[in-house]
């Protein structure tokens, strides 16, 4: 589109104030503010400000006719051991034949922590603090060493973080993975608008623009070719988690035999909630469909209604891990971007079952956002003045035939990064670590001395080298001649 449709398409829209400052502007500002402006779809825009912008912020979402969602429980609770077994089998054999791969939303902007950079970037384990993309990155390449096929790892980015992120990764030559099996892409960006559906400026020459959120990944994921890639490859999985969480089984057969076994189009994990107030999604169901429902919107009352036997009625946590199937991914990302589709303006969107319509929905933020007003001058408020936008992949979960929720246990698939002093910090998460350490090397039989939580009073690590899971560790520890004794400082690489 040339500068002038698209200038003009804005005043159609009664979005003229972007370009207000336009005539002052030199002309590689102009040429930038245009390539921002370039990438607002107005119609949604419009959309959202009628449907979400319209609806009181207070109002929450639909809670009618909701229940706790069902999931496979683990072996040790109750579940099946055969069905696990065979689940396990399915999965090692879907790796064996290079049908999955890896995939880390990383877009975030870790405001909470305080570390300034890619949150990947961010040295988490024990002993030799590994940033968190290394963690990952030797998973994947040991993972595909133990199932004789190498991964892809797609990797999404913000506009903020994309280059930093592919530099660490040169810097550090890929971890050793393969570069052309790495793959990072950016994910899209909205506007931020004012209450009155103004898009706003930052300055005279550039538009608020903030990341779509982790469900922008289904866009960004086609947009970006890495769909067609995968079917290139004859890949049809990939294996979803979030940048803060060192502890996941990023490649977990088990996980993907329950996907394949169901015909899922979208699995997730869940852990049993830890206390009430946990601040995690809740598996639920709602007009026979799998949801998570987020602890901001799930009344607190309900976050602590117990069942018969004195357990939380809403247990099943949301942990951010999923399996996706390229395809399902596919006809998201499509009919999002396609206009057709709609939003409630609640935590659903729409779908019949003729026909696929489905839409990510938005969720509103309301925020305090920088702006400058009708003459320029910058405005910095104090009360939130605007809203963000952000869509959520959780929120697919509905969408996809036969969605599948399995346990896992906290401790093997959970402990993240998020703030930087007290639950889900990094000292947790470095307890986390060398607690699993320390259990692997017990069930070798190691002599490891712990306290009552399990946590060695030594310092010690284990490369994903070396064993990324308890069967990957438990091969390497019964070939290792003589075993080192667990003192202070050991590194199992
Ligand atoms: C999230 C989940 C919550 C879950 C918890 C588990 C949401 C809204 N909530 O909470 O249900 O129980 O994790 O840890 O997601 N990201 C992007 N692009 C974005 C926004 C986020 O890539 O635009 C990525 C981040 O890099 C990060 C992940 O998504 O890897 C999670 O984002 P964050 O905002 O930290 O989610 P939480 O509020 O911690």
């Amino acid at each position: 589109m040339d500068a002038d449709r698209l200038i003009a398409s804005f005043h159609r829209a009664g979005q003229a104030q972007v370009f207000a400052f336009f005539d002052q502007l030199p002309a590689e500002a102009r040429r930038r503010l245009l390539g921002e402006a370039a990438e607002i779809d107005l119609a949604e825009v419009e959309r959202l400000t009628r449907t979400l912008l319209a609806q009181n912020a207070a109002e929450g979402v639909n809670l009618a006719g909701l229940a706790p969602a069902p999931y496979e429980k683990r072996p040790e609770h109750g579940g099946d051991p055969a069905a696990w077994a065979r689940a396990k089998a399915v999965g090692e054999e879907a790796l064996r034949a290079g049908r999955v791969a890896a995939f880390t939303v990383a877009g975030g902007q870790g405001t909470r922590l305080g570390f300034d950079g890619p949150k990947g970037t961010f040295p988490v384990t024990p002993l030799k603090h590994k940033p968190l993309f290394q963690v990952f990155a030797e998973k994947i390449r040991a993972a595909g060493t133990r199932y004789g096929r190498p991964l892809h790892w797609f990797i999404m980015t913000s506009h903020s973080n994309h280059a930093a992120t592919e530099a660490f990764f040169a810097e550090r030559k890929f971890f050793g993975l393969d570069r052309g099996r790495v793959h990072f892409f950016r994910q899209g960006r909205m506007p931020a608008v004012g209450f009155d559906g103004r898009i706003l400026l930052e300055s005279k020459a550039s538009i608020v623009l903030s990341p779509d959120g982790h469900g922008g990944s289904l866009r960004a994921l086609d947009r970006s070719g890495s769909l067609d890639l995968m079917q290139r490859e004859g890949v049809g999985t990939l294996s979803y988690f979030q940048v803060d969480n060192p502890l996941v089984r990023s490649i977990d057969p088990a996980f993907i035999g329950w996907h394949v076994l169901r015909q899922s189009e979208m699995s997730s994990k869940t852990v049993t909630k830890a206390y009430a107030e946990e601040k995690v999604g809740h598996f639920c169901t709602q007009d026979g469909k799998t949801v998570v429902v987020e602890y901001s919107d799930l009344p607190m009352a309900m976050q602590r209604e117990k069942d018969a036997s004195g357990q939380l009625r809403y247990i099943a946590g949301s942990i951010a891990i999923h399996l996706l199937d390229r395809e399902f991914v596919r006809r998201m990302a499509r009919s999002t971007s396609s206009g057709q589709a709609r939003s409630t303006g609640s935590a659903q969107g729409g779908s019949t079952d003729s026909g696929f319509v489905a839409a990510l929905p938005f969720h509103r933020a309301d925020k305090k956002i920088p702006t400058i007003d009708a003459a320029g001058a910058p405005v910095t408020p104090e009360k939130p003045n605007g809203v963000k936008f952000e869509m959520f992949v959780f929120d697919a979960l509905r969408f996809a035939r036969n969605p599948v929720v399995i346990e896992t246990l906290r401790a093997d698939d959970f402990s993240p990064v998020k703030n930087a002093d007290g639950v889900d910090s990094p000292k947790t998460c470095r307890e986390d670590q060398l607690r699993q350490f320390a259990r692997w090397l017990r069930a070798g039989g190691a002599a490891v001395e712990t306290d009552a939580t399990g946590l060695p009073g030594a310092t010690i690590e284990v490369s994903p080298r070396f064993g990324y899971d308890e069967d990957s560790f438990a091969d390497a520890w019964k070939k290792l001649s003589p075993k080192p004794a667990v003192v202070d400082g050991l590194y199992l690489e």
